[in-house]
């Protein structure tokens, strides 16, 4: 059965700045499958989304500068990615695995047919690639349709007496990802007041597609390269087809020193707080109903603001790039 995320999968996001040129999406295009493929290799691998950054959220004007689509429209951005106006680009990839092992293990087996892919990409990188990964810690997300399958799923919801999902459309949607630093002690607390204004958004907000709350867990480094000199240096001594010989890095050897991502997390724990939107305009009045609506303004206040170790949280905006995001359980 096909279902939609699956609560305690580890998602890893593979950040990189990229130049916004013509180059850069020829690139995406022929690589980009190639490491799919390759991943795929993992049984633990679940799916993936490649997400591109269109803005920000202007947060009521304290980001005043921010647009949330860079662009003409959505439509020019769904169009040719280069039709946005920032430069460099965030290109944030998700990864979805049964559990944090199974991207670490991917990484160590598929080394050196990944070490060729992504020296293949190094020069269109501006900064990264970094790679965080994550637990999902609460999600309410549909599953991803195309608009032909939109009677089938609303049909077999109400053949089961089922409430219809919303309809999460391949390739269509925004996405608001903030970043939310918690004070020490006050995760639960947040947790709890996150889901009830999620929950709230979901149910009232015009457009607003679904969510999930993401926990870091640590951070990748043989998926990014960083290994123990001299393989740093190595590493880019060569096009590609020469991987360096040594999979160690600075933390040691996957399955010996660690089966979990080794760069600790540091500082108060990070959440990312994602939510999909239909449109430009229901994400930018959605996010902005907790301020100008007091009842959620209350509960999004004493439930996530007031459990914060930095104010506010900023959110990024982006739109599919590439996905598969289908899920057999
Ligand atoms: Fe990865």
């Amino acid at each position: 059965m096909i279902q939609g995320v699956k609560k305690g999968a580890a998602l890893a996001i593979n950040q990189a700045a990229v130049a916004n040129d013509p180059q850069t999406f020829e690139k995406m295009g022929h690589i980009g499958p190639k490491v799919c493929l390759t991943t795929a290799n993992e049984p633990g691998f679940l799916g993936f989304h490649a997400f591109l950054q269109t803005g920000t959220h202007p947060l009521g004007g304290r980001f005043g500068a921010a647009q949330v689509v860079t662009a003409d429209s959505l439509e020019a951005v769904i169009e040719s990615p280069h039709n946005l106006r920032l430069n460099p680009l965030n290109l944030w990839q998700y990864t979805l695995w049964e559990d944090a092992e199974s991207h670490e293990r991917m990484h160590y087996e598929q080394y050196d047919r990944i070490f060729e892919l992504c020296a293949g990409c190094l020069d269109m990188v501006v900064d990264g690639p970094w790679e965080p990964v994550y637990t999902i810690a609460e999600a309410n997300m549909p599953p991803i349709i195309g608009m032909t399958d939109v009677p089938r799923v609303m049909g077999q919801a109400f053949a089961r007496q089922q409430e219809p999902p919303k309809v999460r459309l391949a390739m269509r949607r925004l996405v608001a990802l903030g970043e939310h630093h918690v004070r020490e002690g006050h995760e639960q607390a947040f947790l709890e007041g996150a889901v009830k204004t999620l929950e709230l958004l979901q149910e009232h907000a015009p457009g607003m597609i679904g969510w999930m709350i993401l926990e870091k867990q640590g951070e990748a480094a043989l998926s990014t390269f960083q290994l123990e000199p001299p393989a740093f240096w190595e590493s880019l001594q060569t096009l590609g087809a020469n991987p360096p010989k040594s999979r160690r890095t600075n933390f040691g050897e996957f399955g010996k020193d660690y089966t979990s991502p080794p760069i600790p997390i540091g500082g108060p724990k990070e959440y990312q707080v994602h939510m999909e939107w239909e449109s430009p305009d229901a994400l930018t009045f959605g996010l902005a109903l907790t301020g100008v609506n007091p009842k959620l303004r209350r509960i999004h206040d004493e439930g996530v603001l007031a459990h914060l170790a930095k104010l506010p949280p900023y959110y990024r905006v982006f739109a599919p790039a590439m996905e598969d995001m289908i899920f057999f359980h």
